[in-house]
């Protein structure tokens, strides 16, 4: 029974009392079919929310906070948010610039809302209590899997053309198909989507970053013309370039695969970023080699340059998130090198050292890097990094590099030697790092004290 909650019973009677119509709507009818647990209820008065939502404040002595100029009014109770507006003729939405507050009826207010499996309502009067009312076939909607606007989408994405990213976003996460026409009003409209601010643009891609299979949504963004106007960089990735036998790989369905990947073995966000952001540079460093054909030279080390610029206009934080998603697009090279070549020590210990504790994200991005079509290269690949692994795990357990710091400062350098700061000791510190993750000194003080002493001596230091 979807209408449990004492809460509504509440509601009911308050309407009852003060002569309106209340209905639950939207995500919160949706999600309720769809098994999904949801915490925000709306709730459409065909009449004054806004009294109905105060008399209901006071009877449960909770605050309410009412914004006029939208119309609505918003209180917590038992760990659900309630949210109320009256009835709207005009776009729903709360953010558009001229929010429209002309009153109308409840099937006004569902037609001019995003999706019809978004339009649903359940009846809070006593008579009819949790009755769906579904004027545009959303449940047969939500059944088939459809995304379908209830008016004419031109009017339906004109009235809020985020609700385009919202399209891609519900297909994405529930795994639902956008009907054709509204699909075609989206390619058609996809320039208005400049209009919208890049912080509700950015809320939509994560979301698609964070569903069971991201790729679908990239895809829908690419095919309806959105991603060129709001991740030009990634709309690059498209396509193939052919010279004589030589064709490369389209960098955008790779980008797709390893990001599935990732996200079959990974809930971060931020990984999923990585995987997203990890060839970014490849159209930039691409370029011919008669000999070998298409390279990419360096593209690890400018698509990690490029993160910084792309996080602030995607308006992704920029912070210790996104350094981790630079770190991983630099390194990501590094492990298939390891499983090629054989794996020395010194190699898997500077990894360990330059990845630290972020190594498994790393072993799990490449692992998912791997999207060769031939089953005998991905095995191949995939053992040589379990190798990889193993070979980590000794050295770690032996050597404790992961999170290692050199065990000579530059401040005992300079208080045995009584000198200030000046290049030789860079040179001493670098070149004891280098002993240790070469394994010709163990990563101990007294080893990288006397190689300190040594190379002191050589270079002309006596001590203070
Ligand atoms: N809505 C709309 N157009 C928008 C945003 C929202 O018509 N641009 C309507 C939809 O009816 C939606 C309801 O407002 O169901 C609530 O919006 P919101 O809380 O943003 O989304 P949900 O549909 O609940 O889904 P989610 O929480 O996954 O964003």
């Amino acid at each position: 029974m979807p209408l449990s909650d004492s809460v509504f019973h509440r509601i009911s009677r308050i309407a009852a009392e003060q002569g309106v119509e209340a209905y639950v709507v939207g995500g919160y009818v949706r999600d309720h079919y769809l098994r999904r647990p949801s915490t925000d209820i709306d709730v459409v008065v065909v009449g004054n929310g806004i009294a109905l939502a105060e008399a209901l404040a006071r009877e449960l002595h909770t605050k309410l906070s009412v914004f006029k100029t939208f119309g609505t009014a918003m209180l917590r109770s038992h760990g659900v948010e309630i949210e109320f507006v009256g009835a709207r003729k005009e776009s729903y939405t709360h953010d558009s610039r001229k929010p429209q507050v002309e009153a109308g009826t409840l099937e006004d207010d569902q037609l001019r809302r995003d999706f019809t499996i978004n339009a649903l309502a359940w009846s809070l009067d006593a008579d009819r209590f949790g009755e769906l009312v579904d004027p545009f076939d959303g449940m047969y909607d939500l059944e088939e899997g459809i995304i379908r606007t209830p008016c004419d989408p031109d009017v339906t994405f004109s009235d809020d053309p985020l609700r385009m990213m919202r399209a891609v976003r519900f297909a994405t996460q529930l795994g639902f198909t956008i009907e054709e026409q509204t699909f075609d009003a989206i390619a058609r409209n996809a320039e208005r989507i400049k209009i919208v601010s890049r912080e509700r643009i950015a809320v939509e891609l994560n979301k698609i970053v964070l569903s069971p299979v991201p790729s679908i949504g990239f895809e829908l963004l690419e095919l309806t013309g959105l991603l060129a106007l709001i991740f030009p960089e990634m709309h690059a990735l498209k396509g193939v370039e052919r010279r004589g036998k030589h064709a490369h790989k389209d960098n955008f369905i790779h980008t797709l695969k390893v990001l599935d990947n990732v996200a079959r073995r990974s809930d971060d966000l931020w990984l999923r970023w990585a995987a997203v952001l990890h060839d970014i540079a490849k159209p930039l460093t691409k370029a011919y080699d008669p000999r070998v054909g298409w390279t990419f030279h360096g593209h690890e080390t400018l698509g990690s340059k490029m993160v910084p610029a792309i996080f602030r206009r995607l308006k992704l934080p920029l912070n210790e998130h996104m350094k981790f998603v630079q770190k991983m697009v630099f390194l990501h090279l590094r492990p298939i090198i390891l499983s090629k070549d054989l794996v020395t020590d010194s190699a898997v210990r500077r990894l360990l050292f330059e990845a630290g504790d972020d190594v498994e994200s790393l072993m799990t991005l490449c692992e998912a890097d791997i999207t060769s079509g031939i089953d005998a290269k991905v095995q191949r690949y995939l053992a040589n990094f379990e190798l990889v692994r193993r070979k980590m795990k000794d050295l770690e357990e032996r050597d404790r590099v992961r999170n290692f710091q050199p065990p000579i400062t530059g401040e005992i350098i300079m208080q045995t030697y009584g000198i200030g700061p000046c290049r030789v000791i860079g040179d001493i510190k670098e070149a004891i790092k280098n002993a240790i993750l070469d394994g010709e000194i163990p990563n101990e003080y007294e080893a990288a004290h006397a190689l300190m002493e040594r190379l002191a001596a050589e270079r002309g230091l006596v001590k203070a």
